[in-house]
């Protein structure tokens, strides 16, 4: 039999099978806990970055995020008083204050909006930021196509690349608030050509330093 893990969640005595996160236990018993840089997803390792779900454990200085968090034995959570979601309310208009409006979203029921309708944010009292730091579509490749204006770089991608699809094709670039995500051209044209049933020339690339990443054409 499992190892199990008896803990408080909201006030209720909960009995979790250990290794479960804070928010697959509260997810299995119907408790919504807004999250963006989690995918609920075979194969997606939670990675707490964009504190979308944080929550409240009792004796603990700050919040923790709950997509990463496992609890233990006699831990006391809290993901509704007032010190958890207004702290979820606060990160969510953060992230929706650099979002074009909702009304002229590129996608205006993605999940980001449906999280932010469930933190009850529609808008931010925080300011935009400036015109020329907000990025550009980034469409220099045809394998590739992102809004960088609507990313929160939450890293999602790069594991699904990474770890799901175990492609390595995305990654970060640039750092703190200017970071965005970026790909690999020589990877895109390597994994082209092995489609087209031709040998890859990434090692090639590699060793003569040919590595890129981010803007540019593909000329294969
Ligand atoms: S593009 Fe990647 S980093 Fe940006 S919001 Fe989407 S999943 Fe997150
Ligand atoms: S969903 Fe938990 S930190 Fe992003």
């Amino acid at each position: 039999m499992s190892k199990q893990v008896t803990f408080t969640l909201d006030g209720e005595q909960v009995t979790a099978e250990a290794g479960l996160t804070i928010w697959e236990v509260a997810n299995g018993r119907g408790l919504k806990i807004p999250h963006l840089c989690h995918k609920p997803q075979p194969g997606y390792r939670p990675d707490g970055n964009c504190r979308a779900c944080m929550v409240e454990i009792e004796g603990e200085r700050t919040l923790a995020a709950s997509c990463i968090r496992e609890p233990a034995e006699g831990m006391v959570v809290t993901t509704n008083n007032a010190r958890a979601t207004s702290a979820r309310k606060m990160v969510m208009e953060l992230l929706v204050a650099d979002q074009p409006a909702q009304d002229v979203a590129h996608d205006k029921s993605s999940h980001l909006w449906d999280m932010a309708e469930l933190n009850g944010v529609s808008e931010s009292r925080f300011p935009k930021l400036e015109e020329g730091h907000i990025p550009l579509l980034d469409d220099s490749h045809v394998a590739m196509n992102v809004n960088l204006d609507a990313c929160i770089s939450c890293g999602l991608c790069v594991r699904a690349c990474r770890e799901v699809q175990v492609n390595d094709v995305i990654g970060m670039a640039g750092r703190g608030h200017n970071a965005y995500p970026t790909f690999d051209i020589v990877l895109l044209c390597g994994l082209r050509r092995m489609r087209a049933g031709l040998p890859d020339r990434r090692a090639d690339a590699r060793h003569r330093g040919g590595r890129r990443a981010g803007r540019g054409s593909c000329r294969f």
